[in-house]
This record gives structure tokens, C-alpha cells and sequence, in this order.
């Protein structure tokens, strides 16, 4: 198989391109990338002679037609993916999430291409923190940030050329990842980062949003079980049961980093804060038989602080500016 993969200098397409040289050597891998703040070629390094690079937009139009034609599959990592910076500046998610998706679309549509995109559970919106329900494939769309939203907007347009082009797509939400490669402007490296730095820990508001964290190569082994059997026109949610407040994340950083409990801050809430977010994973489970490998936080976040501990090299040269553009805050 000719695998194209967008996006796979970020955070989790290069844990998916890790993966897919480790686990499928048959796969003959073409990363697409812009190379944004977010994408670093350094990510890709241990695999840099298995696979092909190609930088460049997933918007660029003639472009996709070229890369798309030469593969068989496509997944669709590619995005601007912060909810802070869609607050201080939306634009580029708009071309990239939507433009983006929207080019790749016509692109796999003119060659007859199969497309897995990746999605995100903030498309929903948010739960009450008490509320017995979690998101299902049938929850109703309620984005509330300009990311969630630009998300939203991109997966209904691949629900669109399904229907009214027959493209042979597939889409997955998933809930919050953590592992190696993750950009230190991201909550759990951010604090990581932050204790290794001689910065406080930054809790917003007073830490009691929960998200649901799955560990990154959980959510790309199931990107291979929905490529591989997944129905073409299906959404699969994809999460580990993993629902854990903000602030109790932090207390288990900071424990196992051998700091004080109360050695962080809290500071201003982010404006539009969704509360909380809750996969109900039990369509892919019981349809594509996929099962999280992951099923102890506590160890996969220890993994995870060694990771960043045994990498200052990776995150170092662009941990100062992200911290500026926090306003130092
Ligand atoms: P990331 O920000 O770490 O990486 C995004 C990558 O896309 C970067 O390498 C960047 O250079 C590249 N990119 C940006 N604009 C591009 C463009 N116009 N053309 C080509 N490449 C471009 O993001 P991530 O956390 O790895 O997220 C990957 C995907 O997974 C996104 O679609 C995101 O919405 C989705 N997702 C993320 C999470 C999460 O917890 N991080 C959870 C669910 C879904
Ligand atoms: P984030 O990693 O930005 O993911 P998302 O907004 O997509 O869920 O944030 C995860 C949670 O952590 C979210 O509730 C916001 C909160 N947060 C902090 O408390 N402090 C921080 O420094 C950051 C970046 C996030």
C-alpha cells in the first residue's frame, strides 16, 4: 500500500508514521507537511531514510491532485489544532482546516482515492461535569471555539462528498492525546516542560474541566483498525475512558516529578472554555474490535515525562517563544 499521510510532522502523524515503519514495513509511507511552528522535520529523523517528504499545503490545490494520485490511501492529520491560538488568530484555521480538507476531498474524488480523516471530539461541544452522557457517533454537532468549529465544518464536508460524490471516506473523533512528540504549547508538556524549565506549572481558571486522554499510539492503532475495516461513510469515536480533571492531572505531573503539590499557578481561564469532554468508544470496539493498550494513566504519563526529560533537545528551541506568546503568563 502507498500511504499518503498529511500532517505527519506533528504530533500525532509523526507518532503515526512511527508506528506505521515499525508495525507495516510493507507501507510505503509519503508524509505531506506545510512545516508550520507545529511540524518539525527532527520528529521524523529516526525514520528519515523509510519514508518520502514532501513539503508543502494541504490547501495547494495542484499539489494534492499530484500526491493523491500517486497513493492509494490517504489520512488527513494536517490542521491547525490549538484552541488558544484560534482564539488570539483564526485564519489559519479556517485555510487549513477547511480549505485544506476541501482540496484533499477534490483530490480523492478525481482519483478514486481512500481518505481517513482525523477529527476531534470538540466538534460536540461540551458535557456538565455531572452529566451521565457521553459523546456518541449520533450526538449533534455544538462547536464553540474557532478551532472545534473549523473541525466541524471540515467533517461535514467529507460527510458531504460521501453522499453526494461517493467518496470513499471514513472519519474519527478522537478525545485528548498525550505522549512523545507533542508541542510543549499543549497542556501535559506544557507543565512537563515548565517544571524542567524552572517555570510554575499554569492551571486555567480552577482546573476542574475534564478531558477524556487517550494515549497517542491508542489513537493511531485505532486509525489502522478503521483504514484497514472501517465502512465507507462511518464516523468511529475513538477513546480509552480516560476522564480526568484538569487539576488532577497536574497533581499527578507534579507528583511525578517530585514537586510540592501546591507548586503551580492558577491563572486567567481560557475565554469560551469548553467543560468537559466524554467518549463513548463502544461503536468501534464492538464493530472493528479495537481495545486501548493503554489502560494505566499514571504509568503512560511517567513514560511520558522520561520522554520529555530524555528530549530537551526536541522541545527546547521553541519552549521560549511559546511561553512569550502566554504572555509569560
Ligand atoms: P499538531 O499541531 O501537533 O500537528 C499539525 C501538523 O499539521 C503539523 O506538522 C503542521 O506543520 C501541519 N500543518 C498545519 N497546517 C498545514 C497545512 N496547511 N498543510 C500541511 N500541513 C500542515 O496537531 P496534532 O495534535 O498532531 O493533531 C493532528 C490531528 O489530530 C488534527 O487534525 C487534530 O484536529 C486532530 N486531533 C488532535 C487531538 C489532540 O489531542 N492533539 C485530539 C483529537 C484530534
Ligand atoms: P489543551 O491541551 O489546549 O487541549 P484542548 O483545549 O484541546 O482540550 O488543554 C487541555 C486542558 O488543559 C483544557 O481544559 C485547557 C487546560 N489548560 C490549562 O489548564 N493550562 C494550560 O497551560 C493549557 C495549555 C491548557
Amino acid at each position: 500500500m502507498r500511504l499518503l499521510i498529511t500532517g505527519g510532522a506533528g504530533f500525532i502523524g509523526a507518532n503515526f508514521v512511527h508506528l506505521t515503519v515499525r508495525e507495516r514495513p510493507d507501507v510505503q509511507v509519503t508524509v505531506v507537511d506545510k512545516l508550520t511552528y507545529a511540524g518539525h522535520r527532527e520528529s521524523l529523523a529516526p525514520v528519515a531514510n523509510r519514508i518520502e517528504f514532501v513539503k508543502g499545503d494541504v490547501a495547494d490545490v495542484d499539489l494534492m491532485h499530484r500526491l493523491v494520485g500517486e497513493c492509494d490511501a490517504v489520512v488527513h492529520f494536517a490542521a491547525e489544532s490549538h484552541n488558544d491560538n484560534s482564539l488570539r488568530g483564526p485564519a489559519p484555521f479556517i485555510t487549513t482546516n477547511i480549505n485544506g480538507t476541501f482540496a484533499l476531498l477534490e483530490a480523492v474524488r478525481a482519483h478514486g482515492v481512500r481518505l481517513h480523516h482525523i477529527s476531534t471530539d470538540e466538534v460536540f461541544g461540551d458535557l456538565e461535569i455531572d452529566d451521565p452522557q457521553r459523546f456518541t457517533e449520533a450526538t449533534p454537532y455544538n462547536p464553540s471555539s474557532p478551532y472545534s468549529s473549523s473541525k466541524a465544518s471540515a467533517d461535514l464536508l467529507v460527510r458531504a462528498w460521501v453522499r453526494s460524490f461517493g467518496v470513499n471516506a471514513t472519519i474519527s473523533n478522537c478525545s485528548n492525546n498525550y505522549g512523545p512528540y507533542q508541542h510543549v504549547e499543549k497542556f501535559i508538556p506544557r507543565q512537563i516542560t515548565n517544571i524542567l524549565s524552572g517555570l510554575r506549572p499554569k492551571l486555567y481558571g480552577e482546573g476542574r474541566n475534564v478531558r477524556d486522554w487517550i494515549h497517542v499510539d491508542d489513537h493511531n492503532r485505532a486509525v489502522w483498525t478503521i483504514l484497514e475495516k472501517g465502512i465507507a461513510g462511518e464516523t468511529y469515536l475513538i477513546g480509552a475512558d480516560g476522564e480526568k480533571s484538569n487539576r488532577e492531572v497536574l497533581a499527578l505531573v507534579l507528583e511525578l516529578m517530585g514537586r510540592e503539590p501546591a507548586g503551580f499557578d492558577c491563572v486567567a481561564d481560557r475565554p469560551g472554555h469548553d467543560l468537559r469532554y466524554a467518549i463513548d468508544s463502544g461503536k468501534l470496539r464492538s464493530e472493528l474490535g479495537w481495545e486501548p493498550e493503554f489502560r494505566d494513566f499514571r504509568d503512560g504519563l511517567a513514560a511520558t515525562i522520561d520522554w520529555y526529560q530524555r528530549n530537551k533537545d526536541w522541545w527546547q528551541p521553541f519552549k521560549e517563544a511559546t511561553e512569550r506568546a502566554y504572555g509569560a503568563g
